[in-house]
């Protein structure tokens, strides 16, 4: 049997590859992504999986099609779940699946498998949309099937020469993309406890930020970012640039508890300064350039936009209908913000 499997390059997907060996005598593929991580040096990672013993690898650059495809229609669409969370995980989950398809068409393989657990809402985004893609495919969760705590895990990977990292794992599941950072379990899992700063890696706390603010002008057209500061630029570059100040600055750390699609509440840390500068950019916009009754009613089909988004169901044809009237609606939402960081 032949599985295309989503690789980070991590120890869990790393596992993932001598685990579907083991169990299920596949020949892998694997397939990495780069979508902002900022730590991926794809080449390596492609060397990583064929050392653990991947018959195949891929790596492509996704980031402008992350941007124009998922991230602008998130914009348009004010796309925070429960009023705070900016959808970034949510949003690359059918990015990786439409590649996962992709690929797995084009080397003919049976299935694909994805890294994530059985209590989060990714397995359902990554399955919800493959299904959509390819019903034939089948879809293979190896950590939902192998019981594994984190030692054994780590025991797992001593035992088949998967390198671990020397020192001492993060006590965070952290998952990171161009729209933000998002943080969760160890020590946060009690809501008594503040984040603490090893939980940040983007944003200064505002303690420490700068006195004096910065001020930053920034210029949509029909919806989406097109300059900074005068300087039309690449979307990407536009966006790491966003992060760069806004983190800075001490913007776009959330702290929240979120209720996930398996019916589980649970706390979540996020750090998306870039995200948090441009939405908020683009709702006073909005507000400037919107009829009053398009401003009350577009509420109500943006909070259900995001909502499908964050359950996964990018292909449901009701997503769809509602972009026809957001994409309506933003012919005439251009034009510059001012913002004071
Ligand atoms: N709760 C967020 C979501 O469901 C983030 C999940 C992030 N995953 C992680 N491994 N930290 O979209």
């Amino acid at each position: 049997m032949k599985v295309v499997l989503a690789y980070s390059g991590g120890l869990d997907t790393s596992i993932c590859i001598k685990w579907l060996m083991e169990e299920y005598q596949a020949e892998i593929v694997s397939l990495t992504l780069e979508i902002g991580q900022e730590k991926s040096d794809l080449k390596q990672i492609e060397e990583k999986a064929r050392e653990l013993g991947a018959v195949k690898t891929y790596s492509i650059d996704a980031r402008e099609e992350f941007v124009n495809e998922f991230i602008n229609p998130s914009i348009r669409a004010n796309g925070f779940y429960e009023k705070v969370y900016p959808l970034s995980t949510a949003l690359a989950r059918p990015l990786i699946s439409r590649y996962l398809v992709e690929i797995a068409e084009k080397e003919k393989a049976d299935a694909v498998a994805h890294g994530s657990t059985g209590k989060g809402n990714d397995q359902v985004r990554f399955e919800l949309a493959v299904r959509a893609l390819n019903p034939e495919l089948d879809i293979i969760a190896p950590a939902r099937e192998w019981n594994l705590t984190r030692d054994g895990a780590i025991n797992y990977a001593r035992k088949h020469n998967i390198p671990v990292p020397v020192k001492k794992k993060s006590p965070y599941s952290i998952d990171v993309n161009l729209w933000g950072r998002s943080i969760e379990s160890g020590p946060l899992e009690d809501l008594a406890n503040e984040p603490r700063e090893n939980a940040y890696s983007w944003t200064t706390s505002p303690e420490k930020a700068p006195d004096k603010p910065e001020y930053i002008e920034l210029e949509f057209t029909k919806g989406v970012p097109s300059a900074l500061n005068g300087g039309e630029r690449k979307e990407v570059e536009l966006i790491k640039e966003l992060n760069r100040l806004g983190g800075k600055h001490g913007i776009g750390r959330i702290d929240t508890v979120e209720d996930r699609l398996v019916g589980i509440k649970s706390r979540e840390v996020y750090e998306c300064p870039a995200a948090s500068v441009i939405l908020k950019a683009h709702s006073e916009l909005e507000k400037l350039t919107l009829s009053r009754e398009e401003n009350l009613f577009k509420e109500i089909i943006d909070s259900k936009w995001s909502q499908m988004v964050y359950f996964g169901q990018w292909h449901d044809p009701l997503k769809s209908d509602l972009e026809a009237f957001i994409n309506e609606s933003q012919h005439v939402v251009s034009g510059r913000i001012k913002m004071k960081l």
